[in-house]
């Protein structure tokens, strides 16, 4: 493999680090504009091991000048630290700057792993530290809510300053600015891509934004709608329940787009009517659960997503097809302990309600009713609605010769995927069509995938390696591989179309493998 052999590379080079135009020890010189930089430390790495997340494959005998910068915005408050490892042999002339996930701007060495040890330069930053682990830090914010420095920091400027940074600590240590430039992350790392994208047109060649969190201000709202629905209605299904109605929803649509592979791929002809289990037994938690009613409305409300009090739609659900707990607990998460069931929010949206908006640390968000969700969601609209990374206006990066991919899982149990499908929608309204903004921006929706993996159906494989090749070799593309491992054991792959394109079984082959599928604009059969 390569990384032994990189690793002895680099331990026969650690007495003699001239290969680099400077050793892994002074990096002092860094200016990032409208910033100080603190500190700057470098520290030379040998033979780490580094966890996977999601979990996954850990990376092992990595070898790398590790540098680490700290800066403050005079006047704002902040101190955010951006980490920054350069392989020590290896280098594949290329810098990576990787995202966050929740209220972490960053997720580290999970991300930083992987890609040095393809040869990247790469980075990750902690914005600022609006949240520690999987909660908000509670220094981060006043009694006004997010200190506006740092909330500025979380929402865009930590990633243009990781990209300042990484450049100018790429230069100094080999001597040469990368060539090409890459983002990558899903979720918030999802987000902080296409804010990239819309207000610094010229930090990253490509990017690759999976599972965006954008649109905060109103998917927030959609994103703690599930558990306001259980509380109102008094009605917690277990998981089992949950997946009962899953499974049911799979038999009725699966064949919509031409074959039974298990997954529903055609989303919105999917006319499932959660009403139609009512008085069906389910074995569940080793009892036999009979389906109530009340149990179908609330499965209908979380699909449906958030309305006002008359009904009136604010944002879309979750889609049909998602599996409410998987790889991560979701939206619709609950908690079964001896035959009963409770509700539990997602901690992002939860907290969200009651830091940023409330602004009341002792705000019980159990206690929100239908009748407040209109305002919360337009008070929530009026204050974050900059700060939603949703600005259509891609033109100055499709200008400066950007290149982007994004991928929705269309199972995603977190953010609801319609909400990427609206974003797509106002750019291509706003810049002439679907297939004008094809040539700088392709869009995936994935079936039975959930929140950046996960779920039942094919991931994408390597969708950095696809911007890579259209960035530097021009190759645009039209599919994107992905492969699963179906309920019988068999790995399928199946290549994903780019939107609005479908993926259409030619109805002859093996559905397992991905030459039996045809780029279609319906599912329909072939003509
Ligand atoms: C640091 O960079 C600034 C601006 O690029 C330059 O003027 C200055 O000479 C540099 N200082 C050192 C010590 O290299
Ligand atoms: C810089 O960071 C290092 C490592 O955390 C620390 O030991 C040192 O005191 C810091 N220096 C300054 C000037 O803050
Ligand atoms: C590298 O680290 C691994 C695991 O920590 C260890 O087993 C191995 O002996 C180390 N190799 C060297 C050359 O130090
Ligand atoms: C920064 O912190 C100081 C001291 O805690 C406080 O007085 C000031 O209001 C803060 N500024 C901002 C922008 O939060
Ligand atoms: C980067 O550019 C240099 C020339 O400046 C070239 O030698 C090298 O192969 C390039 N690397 C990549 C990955 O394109
Ligand atoms: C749903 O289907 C899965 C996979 O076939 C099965 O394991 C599970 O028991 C089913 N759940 C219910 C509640 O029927
Ligand atoms: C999805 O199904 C609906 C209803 O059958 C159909 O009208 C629509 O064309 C299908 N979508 C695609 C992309 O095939
Ligand atoms: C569940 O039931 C067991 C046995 O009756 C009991 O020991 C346990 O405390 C109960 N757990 C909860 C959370 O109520
Ligand atoms: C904070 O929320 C708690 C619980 O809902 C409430 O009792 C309290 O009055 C709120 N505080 C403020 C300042 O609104
Ligand atoms: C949002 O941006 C617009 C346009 O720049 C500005 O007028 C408005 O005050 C901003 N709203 C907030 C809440 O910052
Ligand atoms: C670009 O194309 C060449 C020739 O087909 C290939 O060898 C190379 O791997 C491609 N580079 C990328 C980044 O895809």
């Amino acid at each position: 493999m390569v990384k032994l052999s990189q690793f002895i590379s680099a331990v026969a080079l650690l007495s003699t680090p001239a290969f680099a135009s400077q050793a892994c020890t002074s990096f002092y010189n860094i200016t990032v504009p409208g910033a100080e930089v603190l500190n700057i430390t470098s520290v030379l790495q040998s033979n780490v091991s580094t966890p996977a997340f999601p979990p996954g494959p850990t990376e092992s005998g990595l070898s790398f000048c590790d540098v680490t910068v700290v800066l403050t915005h005079p006047g704002e408050n902040d101190t955010v630290t951006t980490e920054v490892w350069l392989p020590i042999v290896g280098w594949n002339g290329r810098f990576q700057a990787t995202g966050g996930g929740g209220f972490l701007s960053g997720i580290g060495s999970a991300e930083l792993g992987p890609a040095i040890a393809e040869g990247y330069v790469a980075a990750s930053t902690d914005g600022g530290n609006i949240g520690l682990g999987i909660g908000i830090n509670p220094a981060a914010f006043n009694s006004d809510g997010p200190i506006p420095g740092i909330l500025a920091d979380y929402i865009y400027r930590s990633v243009h300053d990781m990209a300042i940074i990484g450049k100018a600590v790429t230069k100094s240590y080999y001597g040469k600015a990368p060539n090409y430039s890459y983002w990558n992350g899903c979720s918030t790392g999802g987000r902080q891509g296409l804010q990239a994208a819309q207000a610094y047109p010229d930090d990253f060649d490509g990017i690759m934004a999976a599972c965006p969190a954008i649109n905060l201000a109103e998917a927030i709202i959609a994103i703690e709608w599930p558990y306001i629905v259980m509380n109102n209605d008094k009605t917690a299904p277990s998981q089992c329940v949950f997946n009962a109605f899953l499974n049911a929803s799979i038999a009725q649509c699966d064949g919509l787009d031409g074959v039974k592979d298990g997954l529903i791929s055609n989303v919105t002809g999917c006319d499932f009517d959660p009403y139609e289990l009512v008085g069906t037994q389910v074995q569940c938690d080793g009892t036999t659960v009979t389906i109530s009613e009340a149990v179908a409305t609330v499965y209908r409300k979380i699909l449906d997503g958030p309305k006002t009090s008359s009904g009136d739609s604010l944002w879309p659900g979750l889609n049909v097809g998602v599996r409410t707990d998987d790889l991560y607990p979701g939206d619709a998460h609950t908690v079964t302990t001896n035959g009963t069931t409770i509700a539990v929010p997602f901690p992002v949206g939860d907290e969200w309600v009651t830091y940023f908006i409330k602004h009341n640390s002792s705000f019980d968000t159990h206690s929100i009713t239908y009748a407040d969700v209109a305002d919360l969601f337009a008070e929530n609209v009026k204050s974050y609605g900059n700060d939603s990374s949703n600005d259509p206006n891609l033109s100055p990066f499709q200008k400066a010769g950007g290149k982007m991919i994004v991928w929705h899982g269309l199972a995603d149990n977190l953010i609801p995927p319609t909400g990427t499908l609206r974003y797509r929608q106002k750019v291509e309204e706003l810049l002439g069509g679907t297939d004008a903004v094809n040539d700088f921006w392709r869009l995936f929706f994935v079936p039975g995938v959930s929140h950046c993996g996960g779920g039942y159906g094919p991931v994408p494989t390597d969708p950095l390696a696809a911007v890579v090749a259209w960035v530097e070799n021009g190759t645009a593309p039209n599919t994107l591989p992905a492969q699963y491992v179906d309920t019988s054991g068999a790995t399928v792959n199946h290549d994903i179309c780019k939107y609005p394109l479908v993926s259409r079984y030619d109805g002859k082959g093996d559905p397992k493998v991905a030459s039996s599928y045809t780029r279609a604009d319906s599912f329909g059969p072939a003509s």
